[in-house]
């Protein structure tokens, strides 16, 4: 069954390098799609194949159902934003968005209210007039989504949208995206490089690592069930530490033996395991089921500390939470617990 998106086998190389290999996922008509994972992941790449300004070199793009892969950019009802506004400088906020507007389907009438609404829609109504110098950044990229959606596209693109823009106004903007989007209904797909805004937004995580999917999903989907130790740690925010598989429902983290953990994984296999770090406790070093390690950082984090500490076994790094006052500084030796249930263990080394 066709989605309104659908990317098949999409590969992609730069001169024998690739950008990206046999990537497959499916957006779900009106759904809000993020693309997410480190810089250089084949992020930008994807949603140029997707808006047909580059060509795959295998693999294809279905849009509602039909082959789009070779379909030039402007028969493909998509609206674009790219990270930088992009804006026409000598040109009010009013004719930029007109821009996008012309042949029969916009008649002189007809563009005018147009205009007017998507202006409404961004909340920028009483600046038609203005020329992009004396709009703000998130003002000028509110004119460059309603130039995007202006000619009712099916299909709105955006590439970093919010990462120029400081972190306050972001946040704001991040908001009345995910409420414009929901009200205009239009199948959506935004690339990020920050997790926190994927998951914010997006009905629909795809995680990203070198040019390959590693996962995609619900926002929940992701959190809960992480795929690999890549998405508990970059979408996650997971702890991620060696370990060991022993026998029973057993594993070892250096000499520390930790009862509970379902593996299925014959004893001396070695293991990479994910700790929320809500899961991640601070105890007595001299407690037996408790990892020693040694604290590095204490830092606010909102209403309660975040406590960086390296394991002895392995040096991993892990961050956990401690409430506001917990008497821990750097340097002390501390012990990290779990709770073995809700550890998600991977077949292999970290
Ligand atoms: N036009 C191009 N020519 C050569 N290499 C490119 C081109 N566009 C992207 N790449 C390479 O493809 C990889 C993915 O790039 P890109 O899609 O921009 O990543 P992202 O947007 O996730 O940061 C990078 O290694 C990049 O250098
Ligand atoms: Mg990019």
């Amino acid at each position: 069954m066709s989605e309104a998106i659908d990317v098949a086998s999409l590969s992609k190389t730069f001169g024998g390098q690739a950008a990206l290999s046999d990537v497959s996922f499916s957006v779900p008509e009106g759904a809000f799609a993020c693309l997410v994972g480190p810089s250089g992941c084949g992020k930008t790449t994807l949603l140029r194949i997707l808006a047909g300004l580059e060509t795959p070199s295998s693999g294809q793009v279905l849009l509602n159902g039909s082959d789009a892969t070779r379909l030039n950019p402007a028969s493909r009802s998509i609206g674009v934003v790219f990270q930088s506004y992009a804006l026409f400088p000598n040109l009010t906020a009013a004719q930029n968005i007109a821009f996008g507007l012309h042949g029969k389907d916009w008649p002189r009438s007809n563009k005018q209210a147009r205009v007017d609404e998507v202006l409404a829609l961004v909340g920028l109504s009483g600046l038609a007039k203005r020329k992009p110098v004396q709009l703000s950044g998130g003002q000028q990229q509110r004119v460059a989504l309603a130039r995007a959606l202006a000619p009712r596209p099916r299909f709105l693109l955006l590439d970093e949208p919010l990462s120029a823009l400081d972190p306050h106004v972001r946040g704001a903007l991040r908001a009345e995206l995910k409420d414009i989007q929901r009200r205009t209904g239009v199948t959506t797909v935004m690339v990020t490089h920050d997790q926190e805004e994927a998951l914010a937004l997006a009905d629909l995580v795809v995680v990203l690592r070198a040019g390959r999917l590693e996962q995609a999903g619900s926002p929940r989907h992701l959190l809960e069930q992480p795929a690999t130790p890549f998405v508990a740690d970059f979408v996650a925010n997971m702890n991620i530490i060696e370990a060991r598989a022993e026998s029973g429902e057993r594993i070892s983290i250096g000499a520390t033996v930790i009862a509970g953990v379902v593996h299925g994984l014959a004893p001396g296999a070695a293991l990479s395991v994910a700790a929320a770090q809500g899961n991640t406790r601070l105890t007595d070093a001299a407690l037996p089921a408790a990892c020693p390690a040694r604290v590095r950082a204490v830092e606010f984090a909102g209403r309660q500390l975040r406590v960086i500490a390296r394991l002895e076994a392995g040096g991993t790094l892990i961050r956990a939470h401690a409430p506001l006052g917990s008497p821990v500084a750097s340097g002390d030796v501390i012990g990290v617990a779990f709770d073995p249930q809700s550890l998600r263990v991977y077949a292999g080394a970290p």
